[in-house]
């Protein structure tokens, strides 16, 4: 397979960022996330593809704060469905995430992985797993009726806000808080300013996207007429795991902790309940 076999367009492509992200963090002397698997995974791609992941320069940032937000959506899944043995966990923009090996819920925990056909597609190929794959747009209003609705439910967004248009994501939410029972959703915000900053950043630059949502009151979805409720932000730039930031990134990370509104455009995980 050479890289144009790869068959992704450029917001499809933003998934070889963050899995190459948690592959350098997995080889990083002090790993955050530890994720051995999206090395491997990143590599074997290398190797069949010849795909250039260097072309993506991730900076150590980007590296330690993909890990870092990976590893704390991560904690929720895993108290999620620890308190509900039979939940059901729906990861929306899946991309090549290892998020499933990496929670290893109860075997009573059905896990659907949703993205694009062709990202679908790879997922077979590279992470053969037992979660259910659900190959579809989720901004589509069918896919959802593949879930079950009877169960209470525990779904990501990782990395995907800023990348579906107008009020899209706001849609596929409520769509699927009207279709299951209750739950808890879990994604990493962005504000208006960080998602519209985010194509001048050299990874995504280098993919050529400039299309960007977000929002800046963690609050704004209680609004959404979809029945959220947050329950926590978490502003990662006061999370102890900074200590296993490289320098100078954690200097600089600790001094934009003191501000809440500059920690606001980092990296932060919002977490709801409906
Ligand atoms: C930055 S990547 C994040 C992937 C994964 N969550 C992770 O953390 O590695 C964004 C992902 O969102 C997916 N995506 C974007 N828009 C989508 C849509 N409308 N429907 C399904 N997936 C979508 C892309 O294909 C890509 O896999």
């Amino acid at each position: 397979m050479s890289p144009q076999h790869l068959r992704l367009d450029p917001v499809q492509e933003t998934l070889l960022l963050t899995l190459y992200a948690r592959a350098l963090d997995s080889k990083a002397p002090t790993p955050i996330l530890g994720d051995t698997l999206a090395a491997a995974v990143a590599d074997r791609i290398a190797e069949d593809t010849g795909y250039d992941f260097a072309k993506l320069k991730p900076k150590p940032s980007l590296v330690a704060s993909t890990a870092l937000r990976a590893r704390r959506i991560d904690d929720v899944i895993r108290r999620f469905t620890t308190a509900h043995p039979d939940a059901v966990v729906v990861d929306l923009g899946c991309g090549l995430d290892t998020r499933s090996t990496r929670c290893a819920p109860p075997a009573g925990v059905d896990w659907y992985d949703v993205d694009f056909p062709e990202v679908a597609d790879l997922r077979r190929r590279y992470l053969p797993d037992r979660s259910h794959l659900v190959a579809a747009d989720v901004t589509e209003p069918d896919w959802s009726r593949a879930l079950p609705d009877d169960r209470p439910a525990v779904v990501v967004a990782e990395g995907l806000l800023p990348f579906l248009p107008g009020d899209s994501f706001r849609t596929a939410i409520r769509r699927l808080t009207t279709r299951l029972p209750a739950g808890e959703l879990v994604l990493n915000g962005y504000t208006r300013f960080a998602a519209w900053a985010m194509k001048y950043h050299p990874s995504i630059k280098a993919l050529g996207i400039d299309a960007a949502q977000g929002f800046d009151d963690p609050r704004e979805p209680e609004h959404w007429n979809a029945g959220l409720t947050l329950v926590a932000e978490q502003l990662l730039t006061r999370a102890p795991e900074v200590a296993a930031f490289p320098q100078p990134v954690r200097a600089l990370t600790r001094l934009i902790a003191h501000s809440t509104a500059l920690s606001r455009q980092g990296t932060r995980i919002l977490h709801y309940r409906f």
